[in-house]
């Protein structure tokens, strides 16, 4: 049911914890399940050098926790906020669907946090790609 990535990542999650120092912090609530992911970020000049996270919450949440971190690690902040849950499930080769709203929690705890950096320094918030006031659907028909 679940794929070897999946099951990898679950059993032996990438980049948990905590950044004592984290300069971006973020954390969000599943509004379908009630899990909870924190987000811990070490930012500088824009690009990720650190990323650490901490998930109350299923297995296939911690799964795409771990991959997502792996995935923004490196990246500039702006590469970061245009991660989707669907290229999480796709490098983790797919979820089952009724298990596609967990790998929601890590895309926008990543979001979270870069709101929090971006806000720290005074950076002014693009919403491009996002709605003014998330009403979460879109996360449904995706
Ligand atoms: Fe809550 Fe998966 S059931 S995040």
């Amino acid at each position: 049911m679940y794929s070897e990535k999946v099951m990898d990542h679950f059993s032996n999650p990438r980049n948990v914890g905590e950044i004592e120092n984290a300069n971006a912090v973020g954390q969000v609530g599943n509004a379908k399940c009630g899990d909870i992911m924190k987000i811990y970020m070490d930012i500088e000049d824009n690009v990720i050098k650190d990323v650490k996270f901490k998930t109350f919450g299923c297995g296939a949440a911690i799964a795409t926790s771990s991959m997502a971190t792996e995935m923004v690690k490196g990246k500039t902040v702006d590469e970061a906020l245009a991660l989707t849950n669907k290229a999480v499930m796709e490098a983790l080769d797919g979820l089952p669907p009724e298990k596609i709203h967990c790998s929601v929690l890590a895309e926008e705890a990543i979001q979270s946090a870069i709101e929090d950096y971006k806000k720290r320094q005074g950076i002014e918030l693009k919403s491009d790609n996002k709605c003014d006031f998330c009403c979460k659907k879109c996360h449904d028909i995706d």
